[in-house]
């Protein structure tokens, strides 16, 4: 049995050979040929794209997918541990299988980045002994494995590494979209911001081959896919590990080159973010112009104390390159308020920032402490209305910034990649514009996977309607 290890995982020896090695494929036990199975994943886009890939390995082995938790035979959570939240959302489900695991077979799993922690994991084998199995982020493509030998034995399997992580190539995908795909580039994340988890379950930052990348974005293109989003912790890291002279300017580049219409990138940290980076989205027609860079907050003390390596002030000034240089972008953040220490000063510093910037959009958390990581163990004496009370605040400004920005549009025609049924009102389609804004589409015909002209009638502050022209 192996258990994921917190104090192991931050013990990297950055010079290390990561482990770069091809899928191979185990036959699933002929118990479950032809069952079906449930994923629900939980968390950012890299835990989404793996979650398509447990459906592709589940699929080539012949067995069905469900969205009926009352169907399926192997029920599988991918989840996340960036806030506690997140991972009381898995517990509250949990609990619900339970129940219907009373009255049929099920075979349940739990994977994802909640699985590499070291006191989730020891919870689950004491407390939760009806998981049946349980695999970490690193070790997806052993799976099958994992569930065969669950089921041979009969007994709660745990198998969980705490290693650098290692990449992966040629596990099977199956899809959510037929227009718009997920494209690794980058795994794990060095960081360390002293709040966040991610380092710790997704391990050390692993870039996958430019090569790798370039092939699998021109199979995409050639089953039809219009737009590429190249997905990482922190993007703009891509390649420090693997090259000397090969960054994410020629990635971009490189990804341009082979004509696919859309190509987009998240996320970005502001501390890698360079010149070279800012030129070419500005000068390739199809990589949008759309950043997300978040700052987390505008008090350069709590910055300090979150490991962020950059000030205010150096944030504003590449804010400001990037407004300037690329055309129609939008820029959108992250904010956290209520870090340990946060005083109201510091707070008004963040306030300050956001009506300084008026980013396009912004997505705000209170502070979570998570296991381990070096800010959850320090002081932290506000309550916690007063830290709600703080995103209550924030979240009325960042909003009004929103609706400023989306009111811009209105008037405008605007490219959209139309990728489905508006969720809002069926009689729509949705789509997002070149700078990723949302937008309901009326039109007559169905547009579904064009890239069509619309002319933008109003504008909410998250998302914009308009009329195919
Ligand atoms: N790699 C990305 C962020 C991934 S997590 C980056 O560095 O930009 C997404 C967001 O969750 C973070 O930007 C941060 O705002 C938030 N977050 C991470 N850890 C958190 C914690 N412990 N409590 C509250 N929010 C957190
Ligand atoms: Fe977490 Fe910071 Fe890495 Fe983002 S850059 S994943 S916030 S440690
Ligand atoms: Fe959550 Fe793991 Fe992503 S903690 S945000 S699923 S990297």
């Amino acid at each position: 049995m192996n258990l994921p290890n917190m104090i192991e995982a931050k013990k990297r020896d950055k010079n290390a050979n990561i482990e770069n090695y091809v899928y191979e494929e185990i036959r699933i036990d002929d118990s479950l040929k032809g069952k079906k199975y449930y994923v629900r994943t939980y968390g950012c886009q890299m835990n989404e794209h793996d979650g398509e890939r447990i459906k592709g390995i589940l699929s080539t082995q012949g067995l069905i997918e469900t969205d009926d938790l009352n169907d399926a035979s192997l029920v599988i959570l991918n989840t996340c541990a960036i806030r506690e939240n997140a991972q009381t959302r898995v517990f509250g489900f949990l609990g619900l299988i339970k129940k219907l695991k009373e009255t049929k077979d099920i075979l349940l799993g739990i994977c994802g980045c909640m699985a590499q922690e070291e006191s989730v994991v020891n919870e689950i084998r004491s407390k939760y002994k009806y998981v049946d199995f349980v695999f970490g982020t690193h070790n997806l493509d052993g799976m099958v494995g994992v569930i065969n030998e669950c089921i041979s034995t009969g007994k709660q399997n745990v198998e969980v590494y705490s290693v650098l992580g290692s990449v992966c190539e040629g596990i099977p995908e199956n899809r959510d979209s037929k227009y718009s795909a997920w494209v690794d580039i980058i795994l794990g994340c060095d960081k360390f911001c002293t709040y966040c988890i991610v380092p710790y379950t997704r391990g050390t930052q692993r870039s996958r081959r430019w090569e790798d990348i370039i092939k699998e974005v021109n199979k995409l293109k050639e089953l039809g896919y219009k737009e590429v989003t190249l997905l990482g912790q922190n993007v703009n890291a891509y390649g420090k590990d693997l090259y000397d002279d090969y960054n994410l300017a020629n990635l971009l580049r490189d990804v341009s080159n082979t004509g696919i219409d859309r190509i987009r990138f998240v996320t970005s940290h502001p501390w890698d973010f360079t010149d070279e980076m800012i030129n070419v989205i500005s000068e390739c027609d199809n990589v949008m112009p759309y950043v997300h860079l978040p700052i987390q907050s505008g008090s350069d003390r709590i910055l300090k104390l979150m490991g962020r390596r950059y000030t205010r002030e150096e944030y504003v000034n590449l804010y400001n390159k990037i407004r300037n240089t690329i055309k129609g972008v939008s820029i959108t953040t992250d904010i956290i308020v209520g870090f340990p220490g946060e005083t109201e000063e510091d707070f008004q510093c963040t306030l300050d920032v956001v009506n300084e910037c008026k980013f396009d959009g912004a997505f705000t958390f209170v502070f979570s402490p998570r296991e381990n990581t070096p800010a959850s163990l320090l002081e932290d004496s506000t309550p916690i209305e007063v830290k709600s009370e703080r995103l209550h605040i924030l979240n009325d400004v960042v909003n009004k910034y929103s609706l400023e920005a989306n009111q811009k549009c209105v008037g405008e025609i605007h490219k959209c990649l139309v990728l489905g049924v508006s969720e809002k009102d069926s009689s729509k389609y949705m789509g997002y514009t070149e700078n990723m804004k949302l937008v309901n589409i009326t039109s007559d015909i169905d547009i579904i996977g064009n890239i069509v002209e619309v002319k933008i009638d109003d504008a909410k502050s998250f998302s914009l309607n308009g009329t195919i022209i």
